[in-house]
């Protein structure tokens, strides 16, 4: 369920965190924030009025968050259940997407239903970002992932940050086609 032996690393937090918006009042929704290793970065850089969530599924990682992250807030749940969750929430958009879920170890209709439901959220200059890991790149799996995110999105940008163990490799997303 978690897919990481260690969180990842603060260049991988810098890097997440600029697909933030730092003005206005966004909505950021965190997939899987786990220990809350980049929630940090992203929190720095939100201004006053943002509203930043996590959809975590690990009920112990859900109470970390609710301990040490007071001003995330935190959903004990699926992000399968992206839609739902934001509707219960009260939000009709979303400005950045971030997932860390474990995406290359996610069956095809898992994937799929996940980010059918990102891509239906995001606002029109809305972004997207998954992180995967540069030496998973090769499994079946991620390479569907991949294909995936081409057929969802019009733009897929890559960024790869080595100063993680393992690399990480970073997807950034813009203009669902659906
Ligand atoms: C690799 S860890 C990433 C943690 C942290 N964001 C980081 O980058 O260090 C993956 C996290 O996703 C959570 N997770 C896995 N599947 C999930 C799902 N379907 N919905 C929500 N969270 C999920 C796991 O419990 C775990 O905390």
């Amino acid at each position: 369920m978690v897919g990481a032996a260690t969180p990842t690393s603060a260049a991988v937090a810098a890097t997440v965190a600029q697909v933030v918006p730092s003005t206005g009042s966004p909505v950021v929704v965190e997939l899987g924030p786990g220990t809350g290793s980049l929630s940090d970065g992203i929190h720095a850089r939100l201004p006053a009025g943002a509203r930043h969530l996590g959809i975590e599924l690990g009920a112990d990682m859900v109470a970390h968050l609710r301990e040490h992250k007071p001003w995330l807030e935190v959903v004990h749940g699926d992000a399968g259940d992206l839609v739902s969750v934001l509707a219960e929430h009260r939000i009709d958009r979303v400005d950045a997407v971030v997932s860390s879920i474990p995406w290359s170890l996610l069956d095809d209709e898992a994937q799929g239903h996940i980010l059918e439901q990102a891509a239906e959220v995001l606002a029109p200059n809305g972004a997207f970002t998954a992180l995967t890991y540069v030496p998973a790149e090769r499994t079946r799996n991620a390479r569907r992932f991949r294909e995936r995110l081409h057929e969802t999105f019009d733009e897929v940008l890559t960024h790869t940050t080595w100063r993680n163990f393992p690399p990480i490799l970073h997807y950034i997303c813009r203009r669902p086609l659906v």
